[in-house]
């Protein structure tokens, strides 16, 4: 495992000031504490156990995505690639986008006169995104930034298209992510939020359930020598805001003409929204 043990430094934060969550979804969050998965913790603390999370399980981070999604998420991402209408000459921002895979694609699509940024909050992951890009022999009109979604570090208007796929759920405050992400996106462009989300069958989410909290876990132990990560991730999933709320609160943050179609019964949605 790289870099420290988060679940450790979770127990440490349970001792002084944490307490668990009833689970009881996205909105037990109280002004000072947030969710890590199913526990309770100071909001200040979120991104630091985030951050050793992905610290952890950034070099197996492809592989473990093929595994535990049975190669699914690559047909996710190419619809979100279809639903972005990027095209040569666009300025793109994938936001939280840790190995690139968006970020591969889009810098394909946007040609020599456009741009493409890959950023994300932790350095390990864009190390990884940017070693795979440049094995792919994509070097130019790309750039590399280490950045928090809440605090975006760009001129406003700038990008035709924002992506945030799978990213969003570990972000602390989510509503200030989505606002920051409205600032930097031009008039007439578009934010697609692709995440986990709601199944809509009853007994799809029982399945999936019982699949995330036995076979995640131990898949993470077997391949990544890691379950505590997988089960955060499990967990993470649980809490997320459902559907409509994540379209509420991006209209909350200014996007308009927003919608979201479901992907695999609704174990993952993609949301779309424009500033106009
Ligand atoms: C599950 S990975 C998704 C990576 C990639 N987008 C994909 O779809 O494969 C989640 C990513 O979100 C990043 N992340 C977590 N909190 C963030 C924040 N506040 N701002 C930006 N990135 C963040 C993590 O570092 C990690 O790389």
């Amino acid at each position: 495992m790289i870099g420290s043990d988060p679940f450790e430094e979770e127990l440490a934060v349970d001792s002084v000031s944490a307490s668990p969550s009833t689970h009881s979804g996205a909105n037990s969050e109280s002004a000072d504490t947030t969710h890590f998965g199913y526990t309770d913790v100071p909001k200040q603390e979120k991104e630091r156990l985030v951050g050793g999370v992905f610290d952890s399980v950034a070099s197996r981070y492809d592989i473990m995505n093929d595994l535990m999604s049975f190669g699914v998420h690559r047909l996710w991402k190419r619809a979100t690639i279809d639903a972005s209408a990027v095209r040569p000459g666009h300025q793109v921002l994938d936001l939280a986008g840790g190995t690139g895979d968006l970020a591969s694609r889009f810098a394909t699509r946007v040609g020599k006169q456009g741009r493409v940024v890959l950023s994300d909050i932790n350095a390990s992951m864009l190390a990884e995104g940017r070693a795979r890009l440049e094995n792919e022999g994509k070097v130019s009109g790309i750039d590399y930034v280490l950045a928090n979604a809440e605090c975006l570090p760009f001129e406003s208007n700038r990008f035709d298209c924002i992506t945030i796929a799978f990213g969003l759920r570990n972000v602390t405050d989510k509503q200030r992510a989505l606002e920051s992400m409205y600032r930097v996106l031009k008039p007439g462009g578009r934010l697609l939020v692709l995440e986990f989300s709601k199944p809509v069958l009853p007994l799809l989410e029982k399945a999936y359930d019982v699949y995330s909290f036995t076979a995640l876990p131990l898949m993470g132990r077997i391949i990544a020598n890691d379950a505590d990560s997988y089960r955060y991730l499990a967990e993470s999933i649980r809490m997320h805001p459902d559907q409509d709320t994540l379209e509420s609160m991006m209209r909350e943050a200014g996007f308009e003409r927003t919608g979201y179609q479901n992907f695999t019964g609704g174990v993952v949605a993609l949301h779309k929204g424009f500033k106009l």
